[in-house]
């Protein structure tokens, strides 16, 4: 793998999403090459090259965000590194496998695809995947119980849609977190006789 061009895409990604915050940030984006790192490392038969781009570009074209087509941003920058074509597809293809809203539950093809969805789905749950979800809802205008509809409706499903075992394991302290947390906000938002 070349350092120099994970080093441009990180810089890249700094520059795309300067002003962003909450849900879609390039802290995201670095937590999710993170993670994905660690789950290759179990799964020798993936390309880590394809994994470590996917995932620094996985929201590059995020729809919510930018307004391209056909993954405009992750290919310019792929093109200025003189990426091959076939390797460019490749990316591209992981990329639009990844998200959760745009293709619910379907499983992406390839195994780098896998590794970048369960990385992107691990940062939507534990510490961070709470302090995410109030922010989207923060930027959306929504209440508080607004954001904890969406635990039940995606983050506790998470854990059990992981694609590889590595994620799977990551997954859990997470949910228990999650659930831990749901307990406690429940009991303490709960109005009672004083
Ligand atoms: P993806 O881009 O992978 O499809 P989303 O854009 O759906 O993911 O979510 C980005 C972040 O915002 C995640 O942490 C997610 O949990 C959070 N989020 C998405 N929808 C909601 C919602 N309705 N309420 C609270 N948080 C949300
Ligand atoms: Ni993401």
């Amino acid at each position: 793998m070349n350092d120099t061009t994970i080093n441009a895409a990180i810089a890249y990604i700094h520059e795309l999403f300067q002003g962003n915050s909450g849900g879609h940030d390039a802290a995201h984006s670095l937590r999710v090459y993170c993670s994905a790192m660690r789950i290759a490392e179990r799964e020798p038969d993936c390309d880590r090259n394809i994994v470590a781009l996917a995932a620094l570009l996985h929201d590059a074209d995020d729809h919510k965000l930018f307004h391209t087509q056909n993954n405009a941003n992750a290919r310019s920058f792929l093109r200025q590194r003189e990426t091959d074509p076939e390797t460019i597809e490749r990316i591209c293809q992981a990329i639009n496998s990844v998200s959760f809203s745009q293709n619910r539950d379907r499983c992406p093809d390839t195994l780098e695809g896998k590794i970048v969805q369960d990385a992107d789905r691990l940062d939507a749950i534990g510490a961070i995947g709470i302090a995410r979800a109030f922010a989207y809802g923060g930027e959306q205008g929504r209440m508080l119980d607004s954001s904890i509809e969406h635990f039940h409706e995606k983050l506790l499903l998470l854990k059990d849609k992981m694609n590889t075992e590595a994620a799977r394991q990551m997954a859990e302290s997470r949910h228990r977190f999650l659930e831990q947390f749901l307990k406690e906000y429940i009991e303490e938002t709960t109005v009672r006789a004083f």
